[in-house]
């Protein structure tokens, strides 16, 4: 069974819409953890639309088991991620208009300026993986480039429409996964999954950590509502 990593980006998400300091994506991850997450993940995007460099320093202190960056090859992140040292470092894309992160890394585009993060991140001793499509090119580059992990994008599997498409994604998957493994590469996957379709990722055996986000901060929401206004009805009488 894989491990989950709790991606709480979203719960910064909430706290930005109002610029205020609830909720705290910190609180969120102790909980998380105290549920029994395996580790806590965070975007720092150049934007910081959601979490910025305070939460990042406060979930390096407070995270018990993994905590992995996500961040871009842009300098200021990589020079934030170089001075707390995450336990992972996972380098995504990054696009200013994007929703979210749409598609994996072009390693092989951008080899020479990933090598050379790669290099600087373990020097520190951070381990560093790439999110990339389940593609045998994208994926030996990410071996040559010098990396510990890659992070499979379930993106277009969580996406397919069908029965055939979504069997078409995880054979893609399981073989990206298999590659990668053959080659010593450690594997991770996320995006888009959810509860009804992150069994099926979970059961390849090459796959370690499972990043999930949304999905979760979703449910959250919906399932601490009838707490949450007990708590308020409680305060107004
Ligand atoms: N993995 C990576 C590399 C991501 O960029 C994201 C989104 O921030 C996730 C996993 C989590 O995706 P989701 O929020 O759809 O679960």
């Amino acid at each position: 069974m894989a491990k989950l990593c709790v991606n709480i980006d979203h719960v910064a998400t909430v706290r930005q819409a109002r610029r205020d300091v609830v909720p705290d994506p910190v609180e969120a991850a102790k909980a998380a953890e105290l549920a029994g997450a395996d580790g806590i993940t965070a975007h720092l995007r150049e934007d910081r639309r959601h979490i910025n460099d305070e939460d990042v320093d406060n979930l390096k202190k407070a995270v018990k088991k993994k905590f992995n960056l996500e961040m871009s090859l842009s300098p200021g992140v990589v020079k934030k991620a170089l001075e707390v040292v995450p336990d992972e470092a996972t380098i995504v894309p990054e696009k200013r208009q994007e929703l979210t992160t749409e598609g994996g890394l072009d390693v092989i585009a951008n080899f020479k300026r990933l090598k050379a993060v790669i290099k600087k991140l373990k020097a520190k001793k951070i381990d560093v993986s790439l999110f990339i499509e389940a593609d045998a090119k994208q994926i030996k580059a990410s071996f040559d480039a010098g990396a510990d992990f890659i992070e499979i994008h379930t993106g277009s599997y969580a996406n397919a429409k069908n029965a055939a498409a979504v069997e078409k994604e995880l054979k893609k998957i399981r073989d990206g996964a298999k590659y990668a493994s053959s080659l010593g590469l450690k594997v991770n996957a996320g995006h888009g999954l959810t509860y009804q379709n992150a069994g099926k990722i979970s059961a390849i055996k090459e796959i370690e950590d499972l990043n999930i986000g949304h999905n979760i901060v979703a449910r959250a929401v919906i399932s601490g509502m009838a707490t949450a206004v007990r708590e308020m009805i409680k305060a107004i009488k």
